[in-house]
């Protein structure tokens, strides 16, 4: 099996010393839509600029349709690369930007009239193709970056911070045209974003980068439900965490013992590969967490911690609730405001927070 896109073990350190990626290996298929996300300076411009041939690689291997490309000349790499702030030449007109890279390329002008002319009515920029950037809005901007790349025909289409410009309800609008776009070409699409909602929304899938390195390569549903390490637990979704050391295991489960009782869960390790004793966290996501009287009948099947209710934020028809669960630990939830009236909640009360076993996470704290 070709992949489209192959790093192995990809390294760049910059002269001066900064290690900005380390040991990235990466496949991608033909046609994927593969999300980077991660904090500011974590590498994921310097991963992409190297892919794009703009950035040396310092070691590792990149691979594009089987061949190697790692000491490729960028102009000679199947890939277009669109940038945050468009990069247009303010000078020309729409249809010039579009032509440019065609003619670096040396096309003969009735191929690049018919590739240009397609690509302006694709892209509905056909009405304001002798038109200059001024006059053209946020919208029109983005999509002529991206019909300035895409009119090349590259196999794989980099994209850094493309929407990053633009306003919330113009960038939910293209989020939504540029994946529709991307599934009629059928071009790889490797996006960076630093807002983990919209490469959790975009991506077929998702790499988490942290501090240079990869912490995480699952789907979306995969990224949310079951994170293989701290750093994702914390910065995808609004999990509940709590900390506790591995105690044994129970089937397939691995349990770990907190200061608020035993946890099981699901390892998102190879059950075996740590000892008993090691730091672990137990990961729920909070969607999956319900607030129960405590005075209740327990529910069997479920797992929980109590705790007291110090403050409640009724916002619409929801309600934030926090529940100290010692002088340590609070944990916030939403809930329906409704719940809250029913249970007639107050401050003070006790509560269990409830949820299934097969939710949680169990995921070790290599720290
Ligand atoms: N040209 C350069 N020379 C030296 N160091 C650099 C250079 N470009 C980036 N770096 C460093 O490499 C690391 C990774 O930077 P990079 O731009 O790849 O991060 P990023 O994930 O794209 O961040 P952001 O979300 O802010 O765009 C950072 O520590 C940064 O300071
Ligand atoms: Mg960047």
């Amino acid at each position: 099996m070709t992949f489209d896109l192959e790093l192995i073990d990809l390294k760049k350190v910059y002269p001066g010393g900064t290690l900005a990626v380390e040991a990235f290996n990466l496949q991608v298929s033909k046609g994927e839509f593969v999300s980077f996300v991660g904090p500011s300076g974590c590498g994921k411009t310097t991963t992409l600029r190297m892919i794009a041939g703009l950035e040396s690689i310092t070691a590792g291997r990149l691979m594009i349709r089987g061949t190697d490309y790692t000491e490729v000349p960028t102009e000679k790499r199947p890939t277009a690369t669109i940038f945050q702030n468009y990069a247009i030449f303010p000078h020309m007109t729409v249809r010039q930007n579009m032509e440019f890279g065609l003619k670096v390329r040396n096309l003969a002008a009735d191929e690049i009239k018919r590739r240009v002319d397609s690509m302006l009515e694709k892209l509905e920029l056909t009405d304001v193709a002798d038109e200059k950037e001024r006059v053209l809005s946020g919208g029109q901007k983005q999509r002529l970056a991206l019909g300035r790349g895409l009119v090349t025909e590259p196999d794989i289409l980099l994209l850094d911070e493309p929407l990053g410009a633009l306003d919330a309800n113009l960038r939910k609008s293209i989020q939504e045209e540029l994946k529709v776009l991307q599934r009629e070409l059928g071009i790889t699409f490797v996006f960076v974003t630093h807002a983990q909602s919209e490469a959790i929304s975009m991506g077929d899938r998702v790499v988490v980068m942290n501090s240079g390195r990869v912490e995480q390569i699952s789907t979306p549903f995969e990224l949310y439900t079951r994170p293989q390490s701290p750093f994702v637990a914390r910065f995808v979704g609004r999990n509940k965490i709590i900390a506790g050391t591995l105690a044994g295991t129970d089937g397939d489960r691995t349990v770990i013992k907190t200061r608020f009782g035993t946890i099981s869960g699901v390892p998102t390790f190879t059950q075996g590969t740590a000892s008993e004793g090691a730091e672990a966290m137990a990961v729920v996501p909070s969607e999956y967490v319900s607030i129960q009287d405590v005075s209740a009948a327990e529910e069997s099947g479920r797992d929980g911690v109590t705790g007291v209710v110090t403050q409640i934020d009724p916002v619409g028809h929801v309600a934030f609730v926090t529940v100290r669960l010692d002088e340590t630990q609070e944990i916030r939830l939403e809930t329906y405001r409704k719940k809250i009236e029913d249970m007639s909640l107050e401050n003070g009360a006790e509560v269990r927070l409830t949820w299934l076993p097969e939710r949680t996470s169990i995921v070790l704290d290599a720290a």
